[in-house]
């Protein structure tokens, strides 16, 4: 094994960090794994890369721009790769680890769908000596050699500073707040809602806010975040304002206040900057989301899942405690950028969405008075 001296500590060494074609072998037909070009006299054959989402419902972003921003990354170093989606499905996600370390995977990248599955994924692949990167989520108790994400406890706070400025703006009094949270099985979930709390808990303790319905979304299932919300509004008809913790949720309590015509009055918050989040945006129905800027993730974690294709131990100059396993997982993480009306420009400039995708049919207009060109 050769010893690489990769250094991916901030967002910027991972972003200027060239990835390097490498060799490789052709052969593989199935659409989803690239062929490399042949490898340059002297240079050991890289091994396959194994990447499985999670599904493509709890959020857009899986489908449209991670799998999108790997592939290209993938694309560009010249490496083999395969990436899969488990569709939510937990026995799933193991058989295509299984299938993918059979076909000759030498790195595993995961997005686990708990952490006891993900676990499970993880140890079966170490023990069979394929490197391990736990993509955006990190598997509490697990093994994985690397973790590659954003920042997500200030993924929290700007959702629940974002809230606090919405209702700021309408000048609402003593407002009761609901609390949309995400999977009770994903550990982003937990940390998001450590970020918001942190937040809203002293304007709860102050008496400045009112706390409303607080639950969990099982699986961030969209769905269900609706029929959550109805009961949360049944209950309590009197919610100013949603903490929802990302896009999806988000969008879900808005059809529900719409329906009571509530839809603006309460201000809504979100997560991904997905094109649907952003029209809601536009529309004055939600009031904020988070952009994560996933190309530089899928970048970082391609860089690092190249090196280790290639069979160097890059360096992740960042750790994160996993308290359940009690270790420090190398790791690369982002930073966050809250997004309101006003510059939900910076995401379309960025690339993440296009003009022709969230300017369509209404929303023209409100492109134009949003500054998007
Ligand atoms: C991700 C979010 C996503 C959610 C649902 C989280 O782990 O960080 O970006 O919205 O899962 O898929």
């Amino acid at each position: 094994m050769r010893k690489g001296i990769l250094s991916i500590g901030a967002a910027a060494a991972a972003l200027t960090l060239g990835l390097t074609a490498c060799g490789g072998e052709s052969g593989d037909t199935s659409a989803e794994t690239s062929s490399a070009p042949s490898a340059a006299a002297g240079d050991a054959k890289p091994g396959k890369i194994g990447v499985i989402l999670p599904d493509s419902k709890s959020s857009a972003r899986w489908e449209t721009a991670d799998r999108k921003y790997l592939e290209e990354a993938f694309k560009t170093a010249g490496v083999q790769y395969d990436i899969q989606n488990a569709q939510g499905d937990k026995t799933a996600f193991q058989t295509i680890a299984d299938q993918m370390i059979t076909n000759g995977a030498t790195v595993l990248m995961i997005v686990n769908l708990d952490s006891g599955t993900g676990k499970a994924v993880l140890d079966k692949a170490k023990s069979q000596g394929v490197a391990t990167i736990d993509y955006d989520r990190l598997t509490l108790g697990g093994s994985a050699s690397y973790y590659v994400s954003f920042d997500n406890t200030a993924v929290g706070k700007l959702q629940g500073e974002g809230l606090v400025k919405c209702l700021t703006d309408k000048k609402a009094d003593k407002p009761i707040v609901a609390e949309l949270n995400g999977s009770p099985t994903d550990n982003n979930a937990t940390l998001f809602k450590q970020g918001y709390d942190g937040v809203l808990q002293p304007k709860y303790d102050s008496g400045d806010y009112k706390k409303g319905p607080d639950q969990s979304v099982p699986d961030w299932d969209n769905t269900q975040a609706g029929t959550i919300f109805e009961q949360m509004l049944t209950q309590e008809p009197k919610i100013a304002g949603v903490l929802a913790a990302n896009d999806g949720l988000g969008n879900a309590a808005i059809s529900v206040l719409k329906k009571q015509k509530l839809n603006g009055k309460v201000p809504v918050t979100g997560q991904d900057a997905t094109v649907q989040g952003l029209q809601n945006i536009l529309a004055g129905d939600q009031c904020m989301t988070v952009y994560k800027a996933i190309k530089k993730e899928a970048d970082a974690a391609a860089q690092l899942a190249v090196s280790l294709a290639k069979g160097e131990q890059p360096q992740a100059s960042g750790t994160v405690k996993d308290t359940e396993g009690n270790r420090d997982v190398p790791s690369v993480l982002l930073e966050p950028q809250a997004i309101f009306f006003d510059n939900v420009k910076d995401v379309v400039a960025d690339g993440f969405v296009t003009k022709d995708e969230l300017c369509t049919g209404d929303f023209a207009d409100k492109c134009t008075e949003a500054g998007i060109s």
